[in-house]
């Protein structure tokens, strides 16, 4: 199978790559399109790099141009599947300067879905890869696909639409659509801004975990294996047009997180530090994965052994994360505004 895959850079993106190439070898080519934004790091893949059957394209989904190119495929031949990971990912910064976010988000969803219509490109499958947090926050009980999109944050609005735009050109003009979405994933090569990879690596460096609010906030996790593994799955299996959740069913209070990752490393309850609240932040994210599961793909990592892994991933790969700390004044200069507004 010949794939484009957008974001291969970035956490999500390049754990799939991965995963592509280790279950399906020389059967798989993959086009590898990504802007390298603070979060994408081509090294993550560099072990494919000079492969015949990897192609890194750097360029921009929402730019036609760019889109154009990496469609050609590894040898000019084209592709069949297109899961696009491509996005700019983070709440906080949403909150900070939305723009960039409706850029790629929405409009960049747009460019790759046109390009595919006018070339009247014959896809198998386009995977518009979308989050649980376009239905907002839910107190009690869990979302279902058919659910009305509530989304409550520049970044969850932004998704909304570039999912409901990927879902238009399935039913405007027959695209074998599939959207995904999926609850928060962690794993290896998570960037060091998101909750669990920036208190590991805090902790290790005893600095502070600043802990929004009470910290009874419910995320559902979902290890980053067990999402490849979906997507591969709905990609062979799935039904064009429909919408399929994708969660962990590990839904952990903040709190409880925090003081997991304090365990696992020996470090001090002391470190937490409870910092003002996120604006407009979702109190709880719950799923319903039935229709997953009906199709014939049920998420099995063990919770508690895939966050040991991770903390490990991060213990033995200090020079990962701490180039990212180091070398980025932009990342220190977000972080430096942020608290500072708390
Ligand atoms: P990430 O921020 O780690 O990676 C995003 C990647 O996209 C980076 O490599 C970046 O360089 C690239 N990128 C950004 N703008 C681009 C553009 N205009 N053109 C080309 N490349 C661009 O994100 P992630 O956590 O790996 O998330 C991947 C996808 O999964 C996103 O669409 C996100 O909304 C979705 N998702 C993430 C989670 C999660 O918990 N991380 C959960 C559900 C859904
Ligand atoms: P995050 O990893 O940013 O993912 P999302 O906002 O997309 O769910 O945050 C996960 C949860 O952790 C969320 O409730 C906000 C909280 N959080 C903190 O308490 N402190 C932090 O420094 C960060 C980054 C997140």
């Amino acid at each position: 199978m010949r794939y484009l895959v957008t974001g291969g850079a970035g956490f999500i993106g390049s754990n799939f790559i991965r995963f592509l190439f280790k279950k399906y070898g020389d059967d798989a080519s993959v086009v590898n399109l990504d802007k390298l934004t603070y979060a994408g790091i081509r090294e993550n893949l560099a072990e494919y790099e000079g492969k015949k059957n990897y192609r890194f394209v750097h360029g921009d989904i929402a730019k036609p141009e760019d889109v154009a190119e990496a469609y050609k495929g590894v040898d000019g031949s084209g592709v069949d599947v297109v899961v696009n990971f491509a996005a700019e990912s983070h709440v906080d910064r949403s909150i900070d300067d939305a723009a960039e976010f409706v850029e790629t988000d929405v409009r960049g969803v747009l460019v790759l879905l046109e390009h595919a219509r006018r070339a009247k490109l014959s896809l198998r499958r386009f995977v518009q890869i979308s989050t649980d947090e376009v239905y907002g926050s839910i107190e009690d009980g869990s979302f279902t696909e058919t659910d009305p999109l509530q989304p409550r944050n520049p970044y969850s609005a932004s998704k909304a639409g570039g999912d409901r735009m990927a879902y238009a050109y399935a039913q405007t003009y027959g695209m074998p659509v599939i959207v995904t979405r999926a609850s928060n994933n962690f794993g290896p090569y998570q960037y060091p801004e998101k909750l669990i990879p920036l208190f590991v690596t805090n902790a290790l460096d005893d600095q502070s975990l600043p802990l929004y609010g009470d910290g009874k906030n419910i995320r559902d996790w979902l290890f980053v294996d067990d999402h490849c593994a979906a997507i591969d799955f709905l990609i062979e299996h799935g039904t064009n047009s429909e919408v399929y959740n994708i969660g962990g069913g590990n839904e952990r209070e903040n709190r409880e997180i925090t003081h997991k990752i304090l365990e696992l490393l020996n470090k001090p309850a002391s470190l937490i530090k409870q910092v003002g609240d996120r604006q407009g932040h979702d109190r709880r994210y719950s799923l319903d994965t039935r229709k997953l599961e009906a199709a014939g793909f049920k998420c099995d990592t063990n919770f508690d052994a895939a966050l040991e892994k991770t903390v490990q991933w991060y213990i033995d790969h200090e020079p990962w994360w701490r180039a990212i700390k180091e070398r980025s004044a932009e990342y220190r200069a977000f972080y430096e505004k942020q608290y500072a507004n708390r």
